[in-house]
């Protein structure tokens, strides 16, 4: 159902100031020395195992479009427990404490382990690789992303017969996070999930690193989920708990928007969100615009889990 007012759940991104305003001005800027923004950057990028960035690039991933500048995709966010403005992100996270960090990985295996993470970006093979990202809001970049693949710690978790979902939860910190004080109306922690067979997939990263370095905080630092052929909102930042499950475990967004915000949430151009096409690409900064593909172009690697179905 179409409304005039935007409720608290819906992602209101699509009428802000294009992107190119934003840089324009970002440049005049920092001509006129008012902005350190390399400095700021350096602030907000996180400090977890420096030593093993870059990693190497696995070339089997390659892009059909230009790699998004480091400035867009590290100023542009989203991450609702700061704050819904994407372009502030990066100057509220400085508060936000990455270290001491823990993940807990628990649940139906026969390995549970709470990692620190300096071990866990030890643990299994770090490797950059170029993904397309496509966000449900229909804005679209390419990263290179460094991680892990999950593949790998499933394995070392040693699932259980009857486990058939892994549910993961981000970092609840009221204190260091402004937006979780500000929209109680939503149910944080945020909570996401896939099914095992979908983490088990090649593609399916636990990122801890961008553009040849550790991960800036505004961008899920210390570790954050990648499925690329999904839409963004999946890709959930700052975990600190995998838990494998036998019942398929809510989704933040299918939870508040189930009308907007499938459980699966695979990239479909047919299938229109209620309120947008997903027809089209908006890549960002240029507003270029491309048509979207399925499962964003990763059908050759995904579509088999899904049984010729779309979900
Ligand atoms: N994870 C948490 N914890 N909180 C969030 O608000 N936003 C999601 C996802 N993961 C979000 C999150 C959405 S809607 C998108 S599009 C991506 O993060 C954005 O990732 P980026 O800021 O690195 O581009």
């Amino acid at each position: 159902m179409l409304t005039k007012s935007p409720k608290g759940w819906q992602i209101p991104e699509r009428h802000a100031t294009p992107e190119e305003v934003f840089l324009d001005r970002r440049k005049l800027l920092q001509g006129m020395g008012f902005l350190g923004m390399s400095a700021l950057a350096q602030q907000a990028f996180g400090a977890i195992a420096p030593d093993l960035y870059p990693a190497k690039r696995d070339a089997k991933y390659t892009l059909d479009r230009p790699l998004t500048a480091e400035p867009v995709a590290t100023g542009y966010n989203n991450f609702y427990e700061f704050t819904l403005d994407k372009r502030r992100v990066k100057d509220m996270v400085g508060p936000f404490e990455i270290e001491p960090w823990k993940v807990k990985v628990h649940g139906l295996i026969n390995n549970p382990k709470t990692y620190d993470i300096d071990d866990l970006v030890r643990a299994f093979p770090l490797e950059e690789r170029l993904y397309r990202f496509r966000c449900v809001e229909t804005w679209a970049m390419a990263v290179p992303w460094t991680g892990f693949q999950i593949s790998h710690l499933i394995q070392a978790a040693d699932p259980k017969p009857e486990a058939k979902y892994i549910r993961m939860v981000s970092v609840d910190r009221p204190e260091q996070m402004p937006g979780i004080r500000s929209q109680p109306h939503y149910p944080w922690p945020y909570f996401e999930a896939l099914e095992i067979k979908e983490a088990m997939n090649e593609l399916a990263l636990f990122v801890t690193g961008i553009y040849g370095k550790p991960l800036p905080k505004q961008n899920g630092a210390p570790i954050r989920l990648i499925t690329p052929w999904k839409y963004g909102l999946k890709s959930i930042k700052s975990i600190v708990e995998i838990e494998f499950t036998e019942k398929r475990p809510p989704t933040l967004w299918n939870k508040v928007g189930p009308t907007e915000y499938g459980w699966y949430s695979n990239v479909n151009p047919k299938k229109p969100h209620p309120r947008w096409s997903q027809a089209t690409d908006r890549l960002i900064p240029t507003g270029e615009e491309r048509p979207t593909l399925l499962y964003n172009g990763y059908e050759e690697y995904v579509a088999g889990l899904y049984n010729g179905k779309e979900y």
